[in-house]
């Protein structure tokens, strides 16, 4: 299949026709791109699982334009429910609720809940307008590796497996969408973003973050290998054991490269370095685009650990997966 990358009115036009004939299209939001099809027919939505290699007991989030949408996906919308949908919708958040009837199986690995999100993208509002239809979408990446925040990155990932990349540039956030369950007696947060459990606090009453504890996971995906480099990654706890880490891996023959915040990499005395900006907002950005760019060009990667405050600890949720825990 050859896949095509497209942007402006042309691509929002083949992409709704593609959705249409019952094909996925990749789109960008304001976290990361994402791989959606029609999330009322089942038969497409098959085909993002196929695609991305994506185990079918993982549920995609289900994408819509405007708040009237909501209501054929959802079993009713609960009081907190709709308070937090006022305050942080259009944006980076994901709210689960229980189904409808009509939200196929596939879209939903057989929960009885589903994940709603509205993006704030314009293109992706566009898009999901043009279409006429809920778009259910996971990351636009291979399962397991870091999720796209370019066209670019969608690219390197499915050329020839998807027919279209709607292209409409970097991603502002930078990171998967917050995700709370508000199907619960109290709301939890399944996986943090740039939404925080601070956030929610001037919303809601009592908010639980997700202690990872659980023996089934509540977010069915976060028991798989996720954000994965294609070579080791190692989060380093200060400047000097990520210098001791580097010239270690360079001994070794590996090519090491720190990926750090100004500051720490001001401190690096020449040691092959990615920046990723000085502000959580940076940090959160271009986090993804950085290690991408670090598997291209290195054979370790080292990354700092930014801190376990506000989106910095969301940022370090998916850090942490890429290093598979380990730390130096
Ligand atoms: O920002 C985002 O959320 C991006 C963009 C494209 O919207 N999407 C995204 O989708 O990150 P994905 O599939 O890569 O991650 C969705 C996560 C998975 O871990 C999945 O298990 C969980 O959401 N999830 C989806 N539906 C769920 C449900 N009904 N209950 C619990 N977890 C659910
Ligand atoms: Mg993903």
């Amino acid at each position: 299949m050859h896949t095509l990358i497209l942007k402006g009115e042309d691509a929002l036009k083949t992409g709704a026709g593609l959705i249409a004939a019952g094909e996925v299209v990749a789109f960008p939001t304001e976290t990361v791109y994402g791989l959606g099809a029609d999330a009322f027919n089942g038969e497409a939505v098959k085909k993002i699982f196929a695609a991305k290699g994506r185990p079918s007991d993982n549920p995609l989030i289900v994408h819509v334009a405007d708040a009237e949408s909501v209501k054929a996906l959802v079993d009713g919308i609960p009081f907190g429910a709709r308070l937090v949908m006022d305050k942080f919708m259009p944006g980076p958040l994901t709210v689960i609720m229980k189904k409808s009837d009509k939200v196929p199986e596939s879209v939903t690995a057989g929960l009885d809940t589903v994940g709603i999100r509205m993006p704030s993208h314009p293109v992706a509002r566009a898009f999901i307008k043009a279409c006429g239809t809920p778009i259910a979408a996971p990351s636009a990446n291979r399962s397991t590796h870091i999720s796209p925040t370019s066209a670019e990155h969608v690219f390197e990932d499915m050329d020839g497996r998807i027919p279209l990349i709607i292209d409409g540039g970097d991603c502002e956030v930078g990171i998967e969408s917050t995700i709370i369950d508000m199907s619960t007696d109290v709301p939890t947060i399944l996986r943090p973003g740039a939404i925080t459990a601070e956030m929610f606090a001037g919303v809601l009453g009592a908010v639980k973050t997700f202690s990872g504890k659980v023996v089934v996971a509540k977010a069915p995906g976060m028991k798989y290998k996720h954000y994965a480099p294609s070579c080791d990654t190692a989060v380093a706890l200060t400047v000097e054991s990520a210098k001791k880490a580097y010239d270690e891996a360079e001994r070794n023959g590996l090519s090491p490269v720190i990926v750090a915040s100004s500051g720490f990499c001001n401190k690096l005395d020449g040691r092959t370095h990615i920046d990723v900006g000085a502000s959580d907002a940076d940090i959160c950005r271009n986090i993804y685009a950085a290690l991408h760019r670090a598997e291209k060009i290195a054979g370790f990667i080292i990354c700092e650990h930014f801190g376990d405050k506000g989106v910095c600890g969301s940022v370090m949720n998916r850090v942490m997966k890429s290093a598979g825990g380990k730390t130096v």
